[in-house]
C-alpha cells in the first residue's frame, strides 16, 4: 500500500548543519591540541612556564576536544541525519534539537576553560567536574527525546540497523556518565567520587572502556551502516550478520573494562573476565568490520577514482587493525609488557585517527554538499589530497608508538645477570625522543589534512544554498 506523505513536508537540518561545521572546527581545534601536547612531550620546555600550558592540563583538554567535541558533534550531525531518512518523517521536537545544540557547544566550551585552568575531577575521559556533568546529563537526554521521538514518529516501520547502533550508544553514554560521575560536591568547582579505592576504579574503567565502546565504536558503526552503503550505491553485504554484530557487540563491551586493571588491587578473577570478554570481543568486532568491506562487493573499482569511499574503507581497515590488537593488549601477559608505555598510545590512535577520524571524515564529505545543495564538495582533489596527507601522518604516528612502546617495554625489563636494572628510567625516555619527533610529524600532517578538510568545506558551503531537502512524497507502508 502507498501511503502519501503531507505535501510540503521538508527534513529538518538545520541542527545537522549546525553540528556538522562544528565538528570540523572542533577537530582542527582538538588535534592541534594534540600537536602541541606531542611538541612538549619531545620538548618539554615549550610550556613556556604557564601553568594554563602545562602538559598535564593540555592533554585532558585534547582528549576531551577530539572524542566529546569533535567525535560527538560528528556523532550528534550523522545520528540526526540518519534517523530522519531512515524513518521518512522530520526530527521530532526540533527546538529540543537546537537545545541540544547550543548546550552542547557551551559544555565544550566549558571544558575549554575549566581544564586548563586546572579544573579536574582526575577521572580519565570524566574529568569535568559536577556542574558541567548536569548540563551534559540535561543535554543528553534531550539528544534521546529527539532521537528516540523520532523513531517513535517513524513512516517507515523497520527500524534500519543504523539507528541501533546510534541508539545504544546514546543509551549506554547516558548510563556509563550518571554511573560514572556521582559524586559529593565539595565546592563550586570540587568535587569527589561516591566511590572509594578499587570499586573507584573499577567504575572509572567499566565506564573508560564502554566509552570506547559506545562513544568511539557503537556510534561510528551508526555511520558505517549508513553513509558506505550511500557512498558505495550497494546494499550492506549481509544484514543478518549486521544484526547479530549488534548484539554480540553490544553484549560483550560491558564487560571487558578490567583489563585496564591488569595486575592491580582488583581481584584476580574480575581481570579474568575482563581478559575473556576482550577476547572474545574480537569476534564481533571484525564480523561488523567484514560486513562494512564486503558491501563493497562488486563496486571495487570505485576505490580507484572515489576518495571519500576511500576515507570510508581505510576508516574500517584501521578499525580491524585496533580491535585486533586490542584483544592481544588484554591478555594479561602481553599487557605485563605493554601497559605504561607507548604501545598504549599507538593503539589508541589506530582506532581514534584511523578509525574514528577517518569514518567522521569520509561521512562528513558525503553528507556537507547535500546539506548545502550541492551534489560533491568544492574540490575533489582536495580530499584526495586530505586522504594521503592523514593516511601517511596515521601511519607515521602508529608505527612511532609501536615501536617505542615494544622498546620502552622490553628496557624496563631487562635485567642484568646479578639481578640489577639494565637500564635507567631516564635512558628510555633519552631512546623514546626520536620517536616522539616522528609522532610529531605525524601529527602535524594529520592536522593539516585536517586544515585542507576545513578549506574545502568552507569554500563549499558559501558557494552552496541551504535548500530544504524534501521527504520522499510516497512511501511504502
Ligand atoms: C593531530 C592529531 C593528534 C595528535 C598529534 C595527538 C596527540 C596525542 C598525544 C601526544 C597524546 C598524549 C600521549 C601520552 O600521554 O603519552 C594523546 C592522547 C590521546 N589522544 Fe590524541 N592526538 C591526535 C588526535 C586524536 C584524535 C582524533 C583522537 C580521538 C578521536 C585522539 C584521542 C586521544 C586519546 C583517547 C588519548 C589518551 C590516550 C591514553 O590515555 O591512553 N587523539 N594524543
Ligand atoms: C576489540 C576491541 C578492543 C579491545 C579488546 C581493546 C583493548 C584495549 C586494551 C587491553 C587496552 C590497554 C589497557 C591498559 O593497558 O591500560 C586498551 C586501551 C585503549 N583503547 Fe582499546 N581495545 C579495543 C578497541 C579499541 C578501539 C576501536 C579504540 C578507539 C576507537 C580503542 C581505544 C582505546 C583507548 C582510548 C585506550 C586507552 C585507555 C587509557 O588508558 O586511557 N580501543 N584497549
Amino acid at each position: 500500500m502507498q501511503v502519501p506523505n503531507p505535501p510540503a513536508a521538508a527534513y529538518s537540518d538545520t541542527a545537522v548543519r549546525q553540528f556538522a561545521l562544528m565538528s570540523v572546527v572542533w577537530g582542527v581545534v582538538g588535534m592541534l591540541v594534540g600537536v602541541v601536547i606531542a611538541s612538549q612531550l619531545a620538548w618539554p620546555e615549550l610550556n613556556l612556564g604557564i601553568s594554563w600550558l602545562s602538559y598535564g592540563r593540555l592533554r585532558p583538554l585534547h582528549t576531551n576536544a577530539v572524542i566529546f567535541a569533535f567525535g560527538g558533534c560528528a556523532l550528534m550531525a550523522t545520528s540526526f541525519h540518519v534517523v530522519q531518512r531512515t524513518c521518512q518523517v522530520r526530527l521530532f521536537a526540533p527546538g529540543l534539537a537546537s537545545f541540544v545544540f547550543w548546550g552542547w557547544q557551551i559544555v565544550i566550551v566549558a571544558a575549554a576553560i575549566s581544564l586548563p585552568m586546572g579544573y579536574t575531577s582526575g577521572k580519565e575521559y570524566a574529568e569535568l567536574e559536577w556542574p558541567i556533568d548536569i548540563l551534559i546529563t540535561a543535554v543528553w537526554v534531550a539528544y534521546a527525546i529527539v532521537f528516540f521521538g523520532t523513531i517513535a514518529m517513524r513512516k517507515v516501520r523497520h527500524i534500519y540497523v543504523a539507528n541501533w547502533f546510534y541508539g545504544a550508544f546514546i543509551i549506554a553514554v547516558a548510563l556509563l556518565h550518571i554511573v560514572n560521575s556521582a559524586a559529593i560536591p565539595a565546592g563550586w568547582m570540587k568535587s569527589y567520587s561516591a566511590y572509594a579505592g578499587v570499586q573507584d576504579a573499577m567504575v572509572q574503567w567499566w565506564y573508560g572502556h564502554n566509552a570506547v565502546g559506545f562513544f568511539l565504536t557503537a556510534g561510528f558503526l551508526g555511520m558505517m551502516y549508513y553513509y558506505i552503503p550511500k557512498q558505495a550505491g550497494r546494499p550492506v553485504y549481509s544484514y543478518r550478520l549486521s544484526i547479530v554484530h549488534f548484539w554480540a557487540l553490544i553484549f560483550t563491551y560491558m564487560w571487558a573494562g578490567p583489563h585496564h586493571l591488569h595486575y592491580t588491587a582488583l581481584p584476580d578473577w574480575t581481570q579474568s573476565i575482563g581478559m575473556v570478554f576482550s577476547l572474545i570481543l574480537l569476534a564481533p568486532s571484525w564480523g561488523g568490520m567484514i560486513n562494512g568491506v564486503m558491501t563493497l562487493s562488486g563496486a571495487w573499482h570505485k576505490l580507484r577514482t572515489d576518495p571519500i569511499l576511500r576515507f570510508l574503507i581505510v576508516a574500517l581497515s584501521f578499525y580491524g587493525m585496533a580491535t585486533f590488537e586490542g584483544p592481544m593488549m588484554s591478555i594479561k601477559t602481553v599487557n605485563a609488557l605493554s601497559h605504561y608505555t607507548d604501545w598504549t598510545i599507538g593503539h589508541v590512535h589506530a582506532g581514534a585517527l584511523g578509525w574514528v577520524g577517518f569514518i567522521t571524515m569520509g561521512s562528513l564529505y558525503y553528507l556537507i554538499p547535500r546539506l548545502w545543495g550541492r551534489t560533491e564538495m568544492h574540490s575533489v582533489k582536495a580530499i584526495e589530497v586530505h586522504f594521503w596527507m592523514s593516511t601517511v601522518g596515521v601511519v607515521l604516528y602508529i608505527a612511532a608508538m609501536w615501536i617505542a612502546g615494544v622498546m620502552q617495554g622490553l628496557m624496563w625489563r631487562a635485567i642484568n645477570a646479578d639481578g640489577t636494572l639494565t637500564y635507567t628510567f631516564v635512558e628510555s625516555v633519552k631512546a623514546t625522543y626520536p620517536y616522539y619527533v616522528v609522532r610529531l610529524l605525524g601529527g602535524l600532517l594529520y592536522l593539516g589534512g585536517m586544515l585542507v578538510m576545513a578549506w574545502n568545506v568552507w569554500m563549499t558551503v558559501v558557494s552552496g544554498r541551504s535548500v530544504p531537502a524534501r521527504i520522499p512524497t510516497l512511501v511504502h507502508a
